[in-house]
């Protein structure tokens, strides 16, 4: 039987030494060649669980091992392919203990359904040809073959929305930019993914850069534009690389350039390379800094699907939309709708990172819960502590607390709580985590992000940023509270851009459910979850801990010493760090108050 071993290459697996495994794979084939002259070793990108990377999968299979070595090599080829014998140390262990074959029975992937992500993981990104045998622009030439108004159509009947965070109805940005009659017109890819903690966008690019492209191309169609920007983050070198080389393969085989695909229709795509700056990621700042100028935004009542890049009408789409289109051309508007919910059809990518086991990227049918989400695909939260919240959305986005679990991801309950969907960032949070702190840390990213042009964005985070240090440090005042609510409330709705409406979010959601901590800090200096240096102290509890010295390992500044049978933390060593907390099995290490303050 043919065989072929995925080696995912995504960014995670590569600094975990994926490329290695890879080498050592290919190695492995070639020294049995006699026996396993139908073997091929393919990269692939992202395949999904990157907390349990590199990741290995073995087809038609669909053996899936886990965190595998090098020197795991020699048997995967002499026992897996040659013998069809798994290898258990490699293989899942689910929650009851058992080992998990194939990739389809691990709960994490059990759950998902890729849309977006089909052929991440599955294909050879730099590979045109591979593209093409999955599929790839099929779509396309349907999409040669219709007209303008019925490639809309189909997108209208999808009921996709921007994945990219305002959740605007891309069949209906489509169909404004169609009827205007000027020319020239643009599409953009929007690729610059700056949020902490995510990486969906960078994945789609690096996995599986021709559906971008595709999607792009009918985009295009639709409009009546002959030219596109893929506008990427700078830092993502892998992506720009891929989707520069996607362009290039693209034009060789005619599906981009002068006729695309012997029709009298041209094209031309280019990648622009974001230079690092957040707000660029909102669409008027990003086509101004395509146009060479500073980065900034400007005012929405000129929409750019009219006036956009160079004045001209231009329709600008996240590269998680593009990826979804050539699935909607392909298979039809309705049937994509009957994904997800009735006003967030499909599915959305989420970058799940936190305290959560399984770490990684997963793609579900919009309106899952978050429980779901969480606890069954994710694994719930690590070493059995409590999970607390989840913020959804990047760093302008809320925190969802425990008590709201089982609300439908969809981007209108999410706004409804507070929170958004946002480009897909998903951070979870244990016991562990101090809301207040959470809140400052969000604020001072986006206060260093803010382009300063508009006067409550600019003043309205620095005043915020000040008062939550204070509340940190515990030198919050009665009326703070408040405070930092009316500054919220004017930024919503004085901003000029998203950047400056949406930073309040972490705030507000967080005096919203979490009241109590913001109390806890100003009116009895006390960090109910132990994290703010100043308000906090640590001791053992001498009643639980079983003197297994695993603090004293960690502790870096030696503050907890064996004394007389037990292990004192000497206070003014300490730092605060928390390391003892987080190590002990046993919970012995308990936050007190105390600090500074
Ligand atoms: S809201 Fe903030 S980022 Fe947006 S324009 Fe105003 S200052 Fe710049
Ligand atoms: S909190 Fe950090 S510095 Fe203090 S005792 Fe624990 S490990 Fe040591
Ligand atoms: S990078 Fe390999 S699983 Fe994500």
């Amino acid at each position: 039987m043919t065989r072929t071993i995925l080696v995912c290459c995504g960014t995670g697996c590569r600094a975990n030494g994926g490329m290695d495994v890879s080498l050592a794979l290919t190695a492995a084939v070639d020294a049995a060649a006699a026996d396993a002259n139908v073997c091929c070793v393919t990269e692939t990108g992202c395949s999904g669980l990157c907390e349990l990377g590199p990741l290995v999968r073995i087809m038609p299979d669909d053996i899936m091992y886990y965190r595998v070595r090098p020197s795991d090599a020699h048997d995967i080829i002499q026992k897996t392919v040659l013998e069809s014998e798994p290898i258990e140390r490699l293989l899942f262990k689910d929650s009851s203990g058992n080992h998990v074959l194939h990739q389809a029975d691990n709960p994490f992937y059990g759950h998902q359904k890729k849309i977006a992500l089909r052929n991440v993981g599955i294909i050879d990104s730099r590979s045109i040809d591979e593209y093409i045998a999955h599929g790839g622009y099929s779509a396309l030439a349907r999409a040669l073959e219709m007209t303008s108004d019925e490639i809309i159509r189909e997108v209208e009947e999808s009921g996709i929305r921007g994945r990219g965070g305002a959740g605007f109805p891309t069949g209906r940005k489509w169909r404004s930019a169609a009827v205007l009659e000027s020319s020239p017109k643009y599409v953009i890819c929007n690729g610059d993914e700056g949020d902490p903690g995510a990486f969906m966008d960078g994945s789609i690019m690096d996995g599986d850069p021709h559906s971008v492209l595709e999607g792009m191309m009918i985009g295009a169609l639709a409009i009546g534009a002959e030219e596109g920007f893929l506008y990427i983050r700078d830092e993502y070198i892998q992506a720009v690389k891929s989707m520069k080389k996607a362009i290039r393969a693209a034009e060789k085989r005619g599906l981009l350039g002068e006729s695309i695909l012997g029709t009298n229709r041209k094209l031309y795509f280019s990648v622009v390379r974001g230079g690092g700056a957040f707000v660029c990621g909102e669409s008027t700042a990003l086509m101004s800094s395509i146009e060479g100028n500073v980065g900034e935004p400007r005012a929405k009542y000129i929409h750019s699907v009219e006036k956009g890049l160079w004045g001209c009408p231009t329709v600008i789409n996240n590269v998680e939309t593009w990826a979804n289109i050539p699935v909607i051309i392909n298979g039809g508007g309705k049937k994509f709708a009957e994904i997800g919910t009735k006003d967030s059809t499909g599915t959305k990518v989420f970058a799940l990172v936190g305290k959560v086991k399984y770490t990684g990227l997963v793609e579900v049918p919009m309106g899952i819960t978050l429980r779901k989400l969480i606890f069954e695909i994710g694994g719930g939260i690590p070493n059995n502590r409590k999970f607390k919240a989840v913020q959804t959305g990047g760093p302008s986005g809320g925190c969802i607390p425990a008590s709201l679990l089982d609300i439908p991801v969809d981007f209108d309950t999410l706004k409804e709580y507070g929170t958004m969907m946002g480009s897909g960032g998903m951070i979870v949070m244990d016991d562990h985590s101090c809301m207040v702190e959470f809140a400052r840390y969000y604020v001072n990213f986006l206060c260093g992000e803010s382009c300063g042009k508009c006067t409550p964005c600019r003043e309205g985070l620095r005043h915020m940023r000040s008062i939550l240090t204070n509340i940190c440090n515990g030198y919050g005042r009665e009326g703070d509270i408040e405070l930092l609510e009316m500054i919220g409330s004017t930024m919503i709705d004085c901003s000029l851009c998203a950047l400056g409406s949406s930073a309040p979010n972490p705030v507000l959601t967080t005096i919203r459910y979490f009241r109590e901590e913001y109390e806890a800090h100003i009116r009895e200096h006390r960090c109910p979850a132990g994290v703010c240096k100043a308000l906090t102290a640590f001791s053992v509890n001498h009643a639980v801990c079983k003197g297994c010295m695993a603090c004293t390992a960690v502790c870096p500044t030696r503050a907890i010493v064996q004394l007389n049978g037990g292990f004192p933390i000497i206070t003014k060593s300490c730092n605060g760090c928390g390391s003892c907390r987080d190590v002990c099995r046993f919970n012995a290490i308990e936050a007190v108050k105390g600090g500074r303050v």
